[in-house]
C-alpha cells in the first residue's frame, strides 16, 4: 500500500495527540470493521475551537487523518469545523489508499460526535445543528 509523504508524517509525528482537561466535548467513535476507535477532546470558547486533541487506538491511516483534521478545525468557528467532511482531510492529506479511506470517515464523525456532545452539555438538542451522526459503533467498540 502506498501512503504519501503527508500522511507518513502525520503518522510519523502526529500534531494535537493527547487530552484536554475539563473539554467542552468529547466526541467518541468506533469503527465496527476494524474494531479502531477515535477520542476527540475540544474546547470551545465563544463559538471558536480553542483547542483540540485526540487519541487514536487505530490503524495509520486514522491517526493521520485524526492528526491533519484537528490542525484543520483549531481555531476555527463551530461552523466552520462542521463543514469538515473526510473528502477534505483525504485531499489534504493528498490522498489516501482505497480501501483506507474509512478510516478518514472516523475524524469526521469524531469532531461532529465532539461537537454534539458540547451542544447536549449546554442542554441545547444538537441534531438540528449538527445532523444525525451516522456512527459505525454499535455500542459494542466503547472499551
Ligand atoms: Fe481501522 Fe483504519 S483500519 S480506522
Amino acid at each position: 500500500m502506498i501512503y504519501s509523504e503527508k500522511v507518513m508524517e502525520h503518522f510519523a509525528a502526529p500534531h494535537n495527540v493527547g487530552e484536554i482537561e475539563n473539554a467542552d466535548g468529547i466526541g467518541e467513535v468506533g469503527n465496527e470493521k476494524c474494531g479502531d476507535i477515535m477520542k476527540m477532546y475540544l474546547k470551545i470558547n465563544a463559538g471558536i475551537i480553542e483547542d483540540v486533541k485526540f487519541k487514536t487506538f487505530g490503524c495509520g491511516a486514522a491517526i493521520a487523518t485524526s492528526s491533519i483534521a484537528t490542525d484543520m478545525i483549531k481555531g476555527k468557528s463551530i461552523e466552520e469545523a462542521l463543514k469538515l467532511s473526510n473528502k477534505a482531510v483525504v485531499e489534504a492529506l493528498e490522498g489516501l489508499p482505497p480501501a483506507k479511506i474509512h478510516c478518514s470517515v472516523l475524524a469526521e464523525e469524531a469532531v461532529k460526535t465532539a461537537i454534539a456532545d458540547y451542544y447536549r452539555r449546554q442542554g441545547i438538542d444538537p441534531e438540528p445543528i449538527v445532523g444525525k451522526i451516522e456512527s459505525h459503533c454499535h455500542g459494542d467498540c466503547h472499551p
